[in-house]
């Protein structure tokens, strides 16, 4: 019998790549989306991918009603936790709708596992609980910042979960720490479909390559590094999927809280992107230099280590499977005039 596996979020970005990954590896996801910022044809198009009739529930992470009936008509035997609000700049404006959704919600989550004696639970984190590294490589002890609301959102879940283990030992968390996700399934079906304008600069690049925006902008010029643009780990989302599938099965040898950085361990600066994603288009890329975002930092990379010798992952795609695979996504589905 395939175990199920709740994925909260499973329509969206990273939780649809996962559901495929849960699939491949002998699971049977279960999605629990309310769609809030993702579509209901992705499903459709798990099930092809997936080779599985993939339930799908409805319903919203603050409502435990819903959840507490997923939990009654399944065995669900762990939960991986993606649903959330996640557009910085959003929650700076909105405060308390990142906390009510984010944190208002994993709670929610956390007493109905409790209740539905399920208590294996991999948390979707971001390595924007760091704020501003100290360090261009940052390890998981480094210090913990968080300079935005939606940061102190990520940085809240990941201790209520610290302190509900603590409080009852039988708990088996991993909060995963993700560097900046890119790229889509190289089969095209599922990738980013932000239903926003897009602030990210990989599907920003996706909008000038198919017309949508008339150039990108190059968030400063004058940082220091090797060509003055912002140097990020970019981690492909097939490879940050497989992450939590090891993270998994990690679990299921180790208790209390394991927390993991999930990223490449390399960096790349923006024009490097760029440079990437020219050439999986096959065409120039406008770029305009204006000045640095608020907020930013020159280098955030990281320091992968503990992933690969606790759960032997590691990322194995580059930057040009990444552009590659996004493109791909982005001239068959992606961002039409019309949207916008
Ligand atoms: C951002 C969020 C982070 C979130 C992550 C999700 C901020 C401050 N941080 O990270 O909390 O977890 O997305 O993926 O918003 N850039 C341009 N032009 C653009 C867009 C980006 O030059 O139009 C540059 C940025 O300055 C940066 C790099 O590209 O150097 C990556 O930016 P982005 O994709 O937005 O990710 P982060 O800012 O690293």
């Amino acid at each position: 019998m395939r175990k199920a596996i709740l994925v909260t979020g499973g329509a969206g970005y990273i939780g649809s790549h996962l559901v495929v990954e849960l699939a491949r590896a002998g699971y049977a996801p279960i999605v629990f989306d309310n769609f809030a910022n993702s579509s209901a044809e992705v499903v459709p198009r798990l099930r092809k991918l997936t080779g599985q009739p993939l339930r799908l529930i409805s319903g919203d992470v603050r409502d435990r009603g819903a959840l507490a009936r997923a939990f009654f008509d399944n065995d669900i035997a762990a939960v991986i936790h993606c649903a959330g609000l996640k557009a910085v700049a959003e929650g700076e404006a909105k405060p308390l709708a990142y906390y009510d959704t984010n944190v208002c919600g994993a709670i929610a989550l956390v007493e109905t596992m409790a209740a539905a004696g399920v208590r294996t639970l991999v948390f979707s984190s971001s390595a924007t609980v760091y704020g501003q590294p100290d360090r261009d490589l940052v390890a998981e002890d480094a210090p913990l910042r968080p300079a935005s609301v939606y940061g102190r959102t990520k940085r809240a879940v990941e201790q209520i979960l610290e302190d509900a283990a603590a409080a009852d030992t039988s708990w088996r968390v991993a909060l995963l720490r993700y560097f900046n996700p890119a790229g889509a399934h190289p089969s095209a079906e599922i990738g980013e479909a932000p239903s926003s304008v897009p602030n990210n600069l990989v599907p920003v690049l996706c909008e000038v390559a198919v017309g949508v925006r008339a150039h990108v902008e190059v968030f400063g010029d004058d940082y220091p590094t090797h060509d003055g643009t912002g140097v990020r780990d970019y981690i492909h989302v097939t490879d940050l999927a497989e992450g939590h599938v090891a993270a998994l099965m990690h679990l299921s040898r180790q208790s209390g809280v394991t927390t993991l950085n999930l990223g490449m361990g390399r960096g790349c600066s923006v024009l490097e992107v760029i440079a990437a994603f020219e050439r999986a288009c096959g065409k120039p890329l406008r770029r305009r230099v204006v000045s640095r975002r608020p907020g930013d930092v020159a280098i955030c990379c990281a320091d992968p280590t503990r992933a690969a010798s606790v759960l032997g992952w590691r990322a194995r795609r580059d930057l040009e499977a990444i552009c590659g695979d996004a493109w791909r996504w982005a001239a068959r589905n992606g961002a039409q005039p019309a949207d916008r």
